[in-house]
């Protein structure tokens, strides 16, 4: 069976010396693809070296809402040059988290929006990251309508809210908490969200699926996002998969 995972940190330091074997098990196992994010700038830094390591990852780069305070003029000119890098498809994860709030509100506001424009300018779309924060992050994604486009990566909101991201031109991921027995909102979001503009992601090494939740999470668990999402829309794994390669490439066009 094909699989893809939209959204891992292979950039981890819990997979050093591990990578080669992992992606050359997943090669054989029929990953096709997995977009490594970025969210500092030593991080994008590691994120461009495996993107030309290993063909199957693709890179975005861009600062993350807890390390907003870190983001300085030198750093947007950085992301700025590598949008032109033949292998980062996006600029992410970038956002907003008003659940931890490691950096001032204001701080990870004027990071959001400053990056959305050099998204717009590199005609890339984003990786949104979004908690606590579906007001302000909605506003910010609004007054880019039809400018730039992206992905609700790992979506934790609610259908109302979905519907609104979706009009936007937004694409909804799944992730590991799909999977979680208490889970009560994200069944019907992903029952609702039209095939056409489903995504799923492990976010390895967080937010491991059942059965493995516990563990490190890792690229190839994304067959039990892939098989739980299949089954609220009535379909097979790998007819879902196959509808999720297809959004990848229709969403991030450099791939
Ligand atoms: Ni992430």
């Amino acid at each position: 069976m094909k699989l893809i995972d939209t959204h891992a940190h292979m950039d981890d330091e819990k997979y050093e010396g591990k990578l080669d074997s992992m992606i050359k098990n997943y090669v054989e196992e029929g990953m096709v693809l997995i977009i490594n994010p970025s969210y500092d700038k030593a991080s994008c830094e590691r994120t461009i070296v495996l993107t030309e390591k290993y063909p199957m990852i693709y890179g975005a780069i861009g600062m993350h809402p807890h390390d907003a305070k870190d983001a300085d003029e030198e750093f947007f000119s950085y992301i700025i040059e590598k949008t032109r890098n033949e292998k980062i498809v996006a600029v992410g994860e970038i956002g907003l988290d008003y659940y931890y709030d490691y950096s001032p509100r204001d701080v990870q506001k004027a990071v959001f929006k400053r990056q959305m424009e050099i998204a717009q300018d590199a005609n890339l779309p984003v990786i949104i990251h979004c908690r606590d924060s579906h007001h302000d992050t909605y506003e910010l994604l609004k007054t880019f309508k039809g400018k730039v486009k992206g992905v609700m990566h790992s979506y934790s909101g609610s259908w109302e809210m979905a519907k609104l991201y979706l009009d936007l031109g937004y694409y909804i991921s799944f992730s590991g908490p799909i999977t979680f027995k208490n889970s009560r909102k994200l069944p019907e979001v992903a029952a609702n969200v039209p095939l056409d503009r489903i995504m799923i992601e492990t976010d390895s090494p967080y937010l491991t699926p059942v059965p493995f939740r516990g563990k490190t999470n890792e690229p190839a668990y994304v067959q039990y996002v892939a098989q739980r999402v299949a089954q609220l829309k009535g379909i097979s794994s790998e007819e879902l998969v196959i509808k999720v390669i297809e959004n990848t490439k229709a969403l991030f066009t450099k791939i």
